[in-house]
């Protein structure tokens, strides 16, 4: 039966020209060491990707279950336990599916590629701040930046807390703002942490909350929790802990628990040490 299979990985080898042209980035080679099964192998060729990833080597399917199929990972997915573990940016069984935005020209700002669920900031820039952002989504099937949030630029977080403590005008406008303002943290002072966490507070607490503005106020509270150490109060940091907490516990309102998976697993990614949110997700989860 061995002999049957190399016949098969033959016929692969001599696609016509025409179809490997269209596909070049699928391997015209294949480990035959790798296999020491005696059972037949199917080898499905008609199933070829079009996306232009070599997802072929999972068409073999081996009916033995003494053998593991021959599982390739790609875009630098490495291989745990016969499953790909997949870079931030590829999903899928071998990697193979896009799970970010490409950078882009949107509403006249510059965004970078981003990760599906994560906030892209403009490299257009006020006071070194960004002066706008959109979210990178999968909502319409395939990943693609949302609306665009531009900020006052002459607005602090002094002006947002003193707003939204007594009649709060566009809770949205509010809440991006309060994200770009935070999307620095290293460079925030502790009274601009403080002031910021209070308005994370008040917004994921405020009745007329939707979910673009939990998003917005849970990713403040991530980029805080990023902030340098000696800046950040350990009263700050036990209440946006607590917050997080209340939060992923669906304490605040009927949004929480819609919008929360997403925004811990987003939580869990803030790319430094941060044990406060690891915690929160561990205990929230
Ligand atoms: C090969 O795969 C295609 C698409 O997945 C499927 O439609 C077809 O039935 C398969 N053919 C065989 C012989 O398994
Ligand atoms: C994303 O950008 C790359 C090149 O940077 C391009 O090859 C690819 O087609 C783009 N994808 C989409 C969906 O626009
Ligand atoms: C995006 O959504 C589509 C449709 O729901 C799904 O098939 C696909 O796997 C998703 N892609 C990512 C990267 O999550
Ligand atoms: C606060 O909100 C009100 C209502 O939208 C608005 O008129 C006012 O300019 C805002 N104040 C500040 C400081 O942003
Ligand atoms: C911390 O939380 C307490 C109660 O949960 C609240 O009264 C206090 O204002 C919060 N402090 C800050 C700085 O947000
Ligand atoms: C919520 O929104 C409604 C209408 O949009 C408004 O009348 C009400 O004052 C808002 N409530 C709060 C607490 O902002
Ligand atoms: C959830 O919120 C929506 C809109 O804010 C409201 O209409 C609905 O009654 C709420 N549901 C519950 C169960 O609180």
């Amino acid at each position: 039966m061995k002999e049957l299979w190399i016949m098969a990985v033959f016929a692969t080898v001599s696609l016509p020209q025409g179809d490997l042209t269209t596909s070049s980035a699928i391997p015209t080679t294949i480990d035959i060491t790798t296999l020491t099964t005696d059972d037949p192998i199917t080898q499905n060729t008609t199933g070829l990707p079009t996306t232009g990833y070599p997802t072929s080597i999972t068409s073999i399917s081996l009916p033995s279950t003494t053998t593991t199929p021959p599982l390739v990972c790609i875009n630098g997915g490495e291989l745990q336990s016969e499953v790909c573990i997949c870079p931030d940016e590829w999903t899928g069984v071998t990697c193979s599916e896009r799970n970010f935005c490409n950078s882009t020209k949107k509403d006249g700002f510059s965004f970078p590629r981003t990760v599906v669920d994560w906030s892209a900031y403009s490299e257009e820039l006020c006071d070194d701040l960004p002066v706008a952002l959109a979210e990178c989504s999968n909502d319409t099937g395939s990943p693609q930046f949302g609306l665009t949030y531009k900020w006052q630029c002459e607005l602090t977080l002094s002006d947002i807390l003193r707003n939204i403590s007594s009649s709060p005008g566009d809770l949205h406008q509010l809440a991006f703002s309060t994200q770009i303002l935070t999307s620095q943290p290293e460079q925030l002072s502790a009274d601009e942490i403080t002031t910021a966490a209070q308005i994370a507070n008040t917004l994921l607490q405020s009745a007329n909350i939707t979910e673009d503005i939990t998003v917005a106020a849970v990713t403040t509270i991530s980029q805080l929790l990023n902030a340098r150490e000696e800046s950040t109060q350990e009263r700050d940091l036990q209440n946006l802990t607590e917050t997080l907490d209340k939060f992923s516990l669906g304490q605040y309102n009927n949004l929480s628990s819609v919008v929360q998976p997403n925004l811990v697993v987003r939580s869990v990614q803030v790319p430094t040490d941060t044990v406060g949110i690891k915690f929160t997700a561990l205990t929230g989860g």
